[in-house]
This record gives structure tokens, sequence and C-alpha cells, in this order.
């Protein structure tokens, strides 16, 4: 199968195939996703199939407003309107009590199901064109860096799925928040919107897990790597970072930098994901960073980490997990 590339003209095409069943690539503000019909689980099972990703690992569904909660979800706190209304369209996943119209292979069997409403135009007029939620992860195969481009996403899926529809590069460049809203309202991956904007809006303490104990091992004795390119990464952490890893890293090393330091690394293959206190640049940059490096040689990665506060959590647990938690943490000097 030829995976064609369609144009934003073409959203009437991409929603012929995911009404017949099929899946298809999907622009969205964060990432692009592998979309498939969220209430048809032979379409949804197709995803699993084309990502390689394990059955336990549940899907969220893209709705085209919040007036669509209700329908797939029960119990609905006061906070997720709240929430839904100051950030949504955008980067942010609720985890909500499911309803059973959530079939579920969608939810992996939990009680809970995971609703976003993506602020892509393409996006949006998808969903309204198909008038059922979709379900889409990111459209990565399993483990790799996640694609903001249609040609990343056509680097992992070609031949795989009918079609992409290109929406251009994503703007926000990370996925999104996920919080889950129970008695508690816990972090459960950092994303698009910053947790500290969540809890000035709420007045109150958003819980937050280490990724570590989010993301279990997939088997023992074997650390977790997600987004991660070919080569191993190490993440360096501190103000020094930049100085340090210029010291240890071997001149056929690659390194991912901010720009303030890129004449450190004159000679080495290097990515500069933007200046040390742009965010939202290292936001939009880090995955294509990190896959840039599978089509050169290098046989190790050094990064420098971000600080984990606003956007820059998000783009530091990106980079931590690239490195399977391969950190170094330097101590400041004041
Ligand atoms: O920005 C995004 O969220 C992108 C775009 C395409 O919308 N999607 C995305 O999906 O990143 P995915 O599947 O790559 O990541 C969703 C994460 C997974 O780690 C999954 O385990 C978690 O959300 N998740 C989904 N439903 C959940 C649930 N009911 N409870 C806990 N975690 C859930
Ligand atoms: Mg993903």
């Amino acid at each position: 199968m030829e995976t064609q590339l369609l144009t934003e003209q073409e959203v009437a095409r991409a929603c012929s195939f995911l009404k017949k069943g099929e899946i298809v690539g999907m622009p969205t503000e964060t990432v692009y996703g592998l979309a498939a019909n969220g209430l048809n689980p032979e379409a949804v099972q197709r995803i699993f199939q084309a990502k390689g990703r394990p059955q336990d690992n549940p899907l969220i569904l893209h709705i085209p407003s919040a007036s669509w909660l209700p329908r797939y979800c029960e119990h609905i706190p006061k906070e997720a309107w709240l929430l839904a209304e100051h950030f949504w369209p955008g980067p942010l996943t609720m985890v909500l009590e499911a309803k059973h119209t959530v079939p579920s292979v969608v939810r992996a069997n939990l009680p809970t199901v995971g609703l976003r409403c993506p602020q892509h135009p393409l996006a949006l007029a998808l969903i309204e064109a198909c008038d059922f939620p979709i379900a889409a992860p990111s459209g990565n195969v399993s483990g790799k860096p996640s694609p903001t481009t249609a040609a990343a996403m056509l680097e992992d899926m070609q031949g795989k799925i009918p079609a992409i529809l290109q929406g251009g590069p994503c703007q926000v460049g990370v996925e999104s928040t996920i919080i889950s809203l129970g008695e508690e309202i816990t972090l459960l991956r950092a994303g698009g919107v910053p947790v500290e904007e969540m809890e000035a809006l709420l007045g109150k303490e958003i819980l937050r897990c280490k990724a570590e104990e989010v993301e279990k091992p997939l088997a023992p004795g074997m650390k977790y790597r997600h987004y991660a390119p070919q080569a191993p990464v190490t993440v360096v952490c501190g103000e020094n970072s930049a100085a340090w890893i210029a010291k240890e890293a071997a001149p056929t090393d690659g390194i991912i930098c901010f720009a303030e330091y890129a004449s450190l690394f004159s000679g080495f293959p290097t990515q500069i994901i933007g200046k040390e206190a742009d965010y939202h640049a290292q936001a939009q940059q880090v995955f294509s960073a990190l896959r840039y490096f599978d089509d050169t040689s290098v046989k190790k990665i050094w990064a420098q980490s971000p600080r984990e506060e606003g956007l820059g959590l998000a783009v530091a647990n990106r980079l931590h997990k690239a490195s399977g938690f391969q950190l170094v943490y330097l101590e400041d000097v004041t």
C-alpha cells in the first residue's frame, strides 16, 4: 500500500477512509496522530497493529467540543468543565470515568477514558466531518520520537496506512498534558499546557507523579525508553551542562544544545533546540532533533536539559525518557 499525502482541501477524503474503518495520519497542534473511528473497535485495533503498540496502553478520544463530554464520561467534576472552558481547544487531555459507549479496546479495559479537544483547524474539521470521536495516539512507531511533521510520520507509517492529512509543522511540538480527575487531580504526563497555569486557574495543587513511576519498565531488568533515537542518549542537567558536555563528548558524538552554547560544539553533529529560556521553541524542536540523529552515524547523543518549569517540564521529560533516564545532575555554582 502506497501512503498518500492529502492536502488541506482533502479533509473529506481523510474522513471517507475513517468512515470505512481505515486509519489515517491527522495533524494536531501537539504532534501528528494516528486516527481511527473511536467507536469502531476493529478500526481502533488497526492503530495498535500499525504502531506495534502494547494492547494494554489506552488511547485518547478527540472530540470537537466539551459539549461531547457527557456522551462518553460519567460524573464529570466541575473542575473538568472549568479546565475545558479555559484550555480547549488545546493541548490538554482529561482522564475521566468512562461510559460504556467507549469501546473497551480504546480504554484498554480501564474504567476511565482520556478526552481531548484539539486546536488544529484540520483536526477539528476532520472530527466535525466524521461526526464521531477520533481515537488517536501519536503517529510514531511505538517507542520512537513522536512526529511533528507529515514527513516524520511518513518515515514510520509508509505502506502501513492509506493516507496522512498534511497540516504543516505542529505548533506546540510536544504532546498534550494529561491529568486524571478523581478525588484528586493528578498529572499523568507533562505537556503543552503548563501545570502551573492549571493550578492558578483551579486555585489548588495538582499532584505530580514522577515519570519513572508512571512509565513502568516493560520487563524486569529492562529500562523503559520512549521517544528514543537509535543512539543512546545522556541528558545533563544544571547550569554548567554545556561546558561539561563539551569536555566529555567525543568529536563524533551528537549534541542537542541551546542556542547560546552552540559555539562550544562547532565541529560536532549538533541540533540546536532554541534559546535556554525559550521553552516554546524547545518544545517545537525537541522531537525533530531526536529523530535527526537516526540519519547520522553518531554512536552517542548528549543533550542539555531545560529547567523543569512551565513548558520546560514537558521538554525535559521527553529528553529524560529518550535517555531511558540516563541523567547527569551537575551542582549549580552560585
Ligand atoms: O497530544 C496528544 O495527546 C497526542 C495527539 C495526537 O493528540 N496524542 C498522544 O497519544 O500523545 P498517545 O497515545 O501517544 O499518548 C497518550 C497517553 C498514553 O501514555 C496513555 O497511556 C495515556 O495517554 N492514557 C490514555 N488513556 C488513559 C487512561 N484512561 N488512563 C491513564 N492514561 C491514559
Ligand atoms: Mg505517544
